[in-house]
């Protein structure tokens, strides 16, 4: 005999007075605020089913932690090859996802046949030229986002330029004058895709100090002289479990003031570990405090909006060999994909209206 109405009722009142109440995932936490959250992500990891689960389930962002960059993008001269990126990007499609895309033009990660080629500045210049709008064009409605230029300031001599092969190495032929080689990369992404957002990104220029005052006064101009500029990338891979917060929101708060976007783009916040891998679990008491306080430093400033993580899952983060794995732990999940400290501090903060 089929139980009746009202028995399925009470079974069903019983599971939810005793079934856990499982939190929201970040994203849904994240609705009240508006604030995107987000991750870099490496396409190898969308065919690991647990991975791919919680980084559908988790984010509403997403940037390829490697197959946007030329190396990957343009293995040879006008040779590109789209395969890992355009995986990431259908992956987040499916997903109800916005992209981040990462990055035009850097210093790393570029391939052999470009910085061994010997090219004089007019072709270098093409060829970048040619990069952007190729790259952009083709992501053209479907990235909402660019680092159009990264990490372009240097941080051992205070408020210069580095020396790269796009600056000075030979440079795209305006070496030595200032930031016009970033100005034309702008105005290139900007043809390529008049309604993506165009960011300049960088690290170690979170707080206030001469690199971030060097960045604020490039954004300034270029606002001022209409260069397609929307937003400003802080990296965030903090490495000090004691960060100033309050230079931090200073900073984001005069950069949100010259009238572009705030993204955190790359957090991690990494800690020592010991020959396996772990951290100390004070460590990571303090981490949390780091996230917690780092996403409500964003979420003061309505300019600041978004925040993503450098990965997600301590399993895959680039803080192990970048750190000779005397640091790791970094990210919001453990190996096994379970949530940190980390993780429900960030999602107590999220799941706050903005003041
Ligand atoms: C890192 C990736 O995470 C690694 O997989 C890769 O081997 C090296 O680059 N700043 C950036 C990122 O802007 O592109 C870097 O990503 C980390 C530092």
């Amino acid at each position: 005999m089929l139980p009746s109405v009202r028995s399925f009722a009470y079974v069903g009142l019983v599971s939810l007075c005793v079934a856990p109440v499982s939190p929201a995932p970040l994203r849904e936490a994240a609705q009240r605020s508006g604030i995107l959250v987000g991750t870099a992500v490496r396409s190898e990891q969308l065919s690991e089913p647990a991975d791919a689960a919680t980084l559908a389930r988790e984010f509403n962002l997403v940037e390829p932690e490697d197959a946007m960059k030329w190396e990957t993008l343009e293995p040879g001269p006008g040779l590109f090859d789209f395969s890992q990126a355009d995986r990431i990007v259908a992956f987040a499609a499916e997903h109800k996802m916005k992209i981040r895309g990462h990055t035009l033009a850097w210093h790393q990660q570029n391939p052999k046949w470009l910085t061994e080629g010997r090219y004089p500045p007019e072709r270098l210049s093409q060829i970048l030229e040619q990069h952007i709008k190729t790259v952009v064009g083709h992501y053209r409605g479907r990235v909402f986002a660019w680092d159009v230029v990264n990490e372009a300031f240097d941080e051992r001599v205070a408020g210069k330029l580095r020396s790269t092969i796009w600056y000075d190495q030979p440079g795209v032929g305006h070496a030595g004058r200032g930031s016009s080689y970033i100005e034309d990369c702008f105005r290139w992404a900007h043809e390529a895709d008049p309604s993506a957002l165009l960011f300049y990104n960088d690290a170690e220029a979170e707080e206030v100090n001469p690199k971030s005052d060097a960045i604020y006064s490039m954004v300034r101009d270029f606002r001022r002289r209409g260069v397609p500029i929307d937003g400003v990338g802080f990296q965030m891979h903090i490495s000090t479990l004691h960060p100033d917060s309050a230079s931090i929101s200073e900073n984001i708060r005069r950069f949100v003031a010259l009238g572009v976007q705030v993204h955190i783009t790359e957090m991690d916040v990494a800690v020592p570990v010991d020959a396996n891998g772990n951290p100390s679990s004070e460590d990571l008491r303090l981490q949390a405090e780091v996230y917690r306080q780092i996403a409500a430093a964003c979420l003061s400033h309505p300019g600041c909006t978004a925040i993503q993580t450098w990965g997600f899952t301590d399993k895959y983060s680039w803080i192990g060999s970048h750190s000779h794995h005397t640091r790791g732990s970094a990210l919001l999940f453990d190996r096994n994909y379970q949530p940190k400290a980390a993780y429900e501090a960030l999602r107590s903060v999220l799941e706050q209206e903005r003041r």
